[in-house]
């Protein structure tokens, strides 16, 4: 292999076409920085969608990781082992609920819940067999399984994986009167996400998780949120439904529990609803194992330590302040929450992608999502020196036309 073009060739022709990946091959990585197979480093603003909070190969999560690989890797759930336990505890304070469950990835965390409401709906709500219905918003993103996609408004991602899975409704995002309308006496729960991330980085009005949380206490529904991109600090604070009143009844967390290094993902709840379930009737052979524990509670410690998600609530504001002074003509939006940033471009002068490229071309890495929307989420674990040093580049991007 000679240039990175050999590796992209290699991608295409031997694995299957479910991406389109920026024109960077990537060997190593260190904090917010990633640095390609010609040596060239760059600032990683893409962050994996948020699972990299904490950067690339923290210190700590590698020695939590390293420890653990010299004792013990997998026992599947045949057996107990001695750092489930102490994860389910920490991650249950954590969400100040009673009981989780884990999983790998978002998309089973996801199905895990969707499950787990159902089967509330039935034994507790009483809601008549194969009667629940769980309503979602437009626009969504809860992953790529089959009854996942069959709620996803996107024709992209739900054509051509027919029959689809019922059950489900869809209302406007950010209308909590479109809720409290589409609810039946079959409605399990209410799945939302606090901010949708792969939908363009849309934030609701304020007082949406608050309104929507009375609705669902006022008809027994559940209140799911999906915090898989938006929490463990990402938006400046712990979870992203802690910027109003609002605790859920199921928090859905995937990406960085994982710290980045490995996969583990989870629903947390209350005892009156996951307690219904029985041996049995969910599971996964790599769900709970005790290296993905060991991470997940290494991270969970940096978060709680580190006043990361107040770092990333001042970064984020000062990193959207200085886009703004840009005034750029060609930029519809600047929205955001912590570091948790969109910039959507207006339709007529073009999509996001060239300025994506353009900003490759300065050395920042990062992503368009819906075609007019460019995600900003570096690592939390960004300094003051780092945001200073791509900020000049951000505004000179987004100056002029690319
Ligand atoms: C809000 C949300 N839910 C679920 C998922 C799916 O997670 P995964 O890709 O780990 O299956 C994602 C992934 O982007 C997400 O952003």
């Amino acid at each position: 292999m000679e240039s990175s073009r050999d590796w992209i060739e290699l991608e295409e022709k031997y694995g299957s076409h479910n991406y389109k990946p920026m024109p960077v091959v990537l060997s190593h990585g260190e904090g917010v920085w990633v640095t390609d197979v010609d040596g060239k480093r760059y600032l990683d603003m893409l962050s994996a969608y948020s699972a990299l909070n904490f950067g690339h190969r923290h210190p700590r999560l590698l020695d939590a990781m390293r420890r653990q690989m010299d004792r013990l890797t997998l026992t599947s759930r045949a057996f107990f082992n001695d750092q489930l336990g102490p994860w389910y505890k920490k991650v249950t304070e954590f969400c100040a609920l009673d009981l989780a469950i884990p999983m790998n990835s978002g998309t089973e965390a996801v199905e895990t819940a969707l499950k787990v409401a159902r089967k509330w709906a039935y034994l507790e709500k009483k809601v008549p067999a194969n009667q629940a219905e769980i309503i979602v918003c437009h626009n969504n993103f809860h992953g790529r399984s089959i009854a996942i996609i069959s709620f996803s408004t996107e024709p992209e991602n739900r054509d051509g994986f027919g029959p689809l899975t019922p059950g489900f409704r869809s209302i406007p995002y950010g209308d909590a009167s479109a809720l409290e309308r589409a609810i039946t006496p079959h409605t399990a729960a209410f799945l939302v996400e606090p901010i949708q991330g792969e939908g363009g980085v849309i934030i609701p009005p304020t007082g949406y998780l608050k309104e929507v949380r009375e609705i669902c206490t006022r008809h027994n529904v559940l209140l799911m949120v999906d915090e898989i991109q938006t929490g463990l600090g990402r938006t400046g604070r712990c979870f992203c439904y802690q910027h109003e009143e609002s605790q859920p009844d199921v928090v859905i967390l995937g990406k960085a529990l994982g710290g980045g290094l490995y996969p583990i993902s989870a629903v947390v709840t209350r005892q009156d609803i996951l307690g219904l379930l029985k041996p049995g009737q969910h599971g996964s052979t790599f769900g709970g194992n005790p290296l993905a524990c060991a991470v997940s509670l290494e991270a969970l410690a940096l978060l709680e330590e580190g006043k990361l998600a107040q770092h990333s609530e001042e970064k984020g504001l000062f990193l959207r302040n200085a886009l703004r002074e840009v005034q750029s003509p060609m930029v519809q939006d600047i929205r955001g929450m912590g570091l948790f940033t969109g910039i959507e471009i207006k339709a007529e002068y073009g999509t996001a992608k060239p300025y994506v490229m353009a900003l490759m071309q300065e050395g920042i890495l990062c992503k368009e999502t819906h075609e007019q929307t460019i995600r900003l989420a570096p690592p939390l674990v960004i300094s003051q020196e780092e945001l200073e040093w791509a900020i000049p580049k951000l505004q000179s991007v987004f100056s002029k036309e690319p």
